[in-house]
């Protein structure tokens, strides 16, 4: 057996910045109202039409780099996204072209707000066996041009925002590794966080009275969706505690999902940690989906946040349900 670890993380966000000021001319809402419920000052939106495979590129480029591997070493390209630009086939046959990796097998996990830490559990299972050496891991989210931007849909769109982030999963020689990884689901709640269509069991798979009613717009019973992940996102905190025979003392720093301040708070109180040690960026990208965590640890890792040797988990939750945790020595 093999051990695997981060080796390298690279991001990459639209430069247009959309403040809640700028929402306010949208749609009813506030700035005063989101900073309060969410902690989000500001989101990136793409100007350009840009597919995500488009937006991931640059941050790919950066971890390879970051990694100190050639893009040649890449054994396997795994997207994580709800929000490809095609149907079929996935972002991650797109991102290859751009990456010039002809014949590197590509693969598209749809998990949502999980998908980074999932993608983290696959690649560290086939760098376990020996079967790659180096993979690439991507969390990308094209979201804006998705969103009901009127007062209608307002609840959920002044959350979302676009960003990628990328991370080269490598088979370590160090003490540096992915020490655990745990995935857990439930469907039963698939449709308090879902996009109705386009759906795939009629034809036309859209229809004109599909999209007067707003079909292809996110949906959110928000309050769910809250009291949820305020459940757990500590708890599969501590079922990475429990694998590694840590207590909370033992961990240097919680990187969450990031979906709004309030959560981040309610999982600092819950697990007793000091909010230093829960890392938060929300302010300045609000909701990025599949990107947020690798957009988070390139963030934390340029705050000095995250240091050689630390102990580092990673956790998510979101639509699907699905919800995730990683524990990682640095
Ligand atoms: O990443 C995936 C996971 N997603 C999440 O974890 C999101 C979880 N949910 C949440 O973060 C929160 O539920 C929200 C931030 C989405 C909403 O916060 P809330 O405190 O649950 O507000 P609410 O939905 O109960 O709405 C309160 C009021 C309502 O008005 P009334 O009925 O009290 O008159 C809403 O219509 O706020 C109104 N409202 C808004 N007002 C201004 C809803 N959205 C907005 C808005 N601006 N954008």
């Amino acid at each position: 057996m093999y051990k695997s670890k981060i080796a390298g993380i690279g991001a990459n966000v639209p430069e247009n910045v959309i403040t809640n000021f700028d929402l306010e001319k949208l749609m009813d809402t506030s700035n005063e109202w989101i900073l309060e419920r969410t902690g989000i000052h500001e989101r990136r939106f793409i100007t350009q039409p840009t597919g995500a495979a488009e937006l991931a590129l640059p941050a790919c480029i950066k971890a390879v780099k970051n990694a100190g591997i050639n893009k040649s070493d890449i054994d396997l390209i795994i997207v994580a996204t709800l929000t490809p630009e095609h149907q079929c086939p996935g972002t991650s046959s797109f991102l290859q072209v751009l990456l010039e990796l002809p014949g590197v097998p590509t693969l598209d996990i749809r998990v949502q707000c999980s998908g980074f830490i999932y993608g983290l559990s696959i690649a560290d299972q086939f760098i376990k066996t020996g079967q790659y050496k180096n993979i690439l891991l991507i969390g990308v989210e094209v979201q804006s041009v998705g969103l009901d931007l009127s007062t209608e849909g307002r609840d959920l769109s002044v959350l979302f925002g676009d960003g990628a982030g990328a991370a080269v999963i490598s088979r370590s020689y160090n003490d540096s590794a992915i020490l655990s990884t745990h995935l857990f689901g439930d469907g039963r709640y698939a449709k308090d966080l879902w996009v109705e269509a386009p759906v795939g069991y009629q034809n036309p798979r859209i229809s004109a009275k599909m999209l007067e009613e707003g079909k292809q717009y996110p949906k959110m019973n928000g309050k769910h969706v809250f009291k949820h992940a305020i459940v757990r996102f500590p708890e599969v905190v501590r079922t990475a505690l429990k694998a590694n025979n840590w207590t909370i003392d033992d961990v240097d720093i919680v990187i969450p999902h990031q979906a709004n301040q309030r959560i981040i708070e309610a999982i600092a109180k819950r697990l007793e940690l000091p909010l230093e040690k829960v890392y938060s960026n929300i302010h300045k990208y609000g909701n990025t989906t599949a990107a947020s965590i690798p957009l988070a640890i390139y963030d934390a890792l340029n705050e000095g946040k995250i240091k050689n040797g630390d102990n580092v988990i990673l956790a998510a939750f979101g639509s699907g349900f699905t919800w995730a945790s990683a524990a990682v020595r640095w």
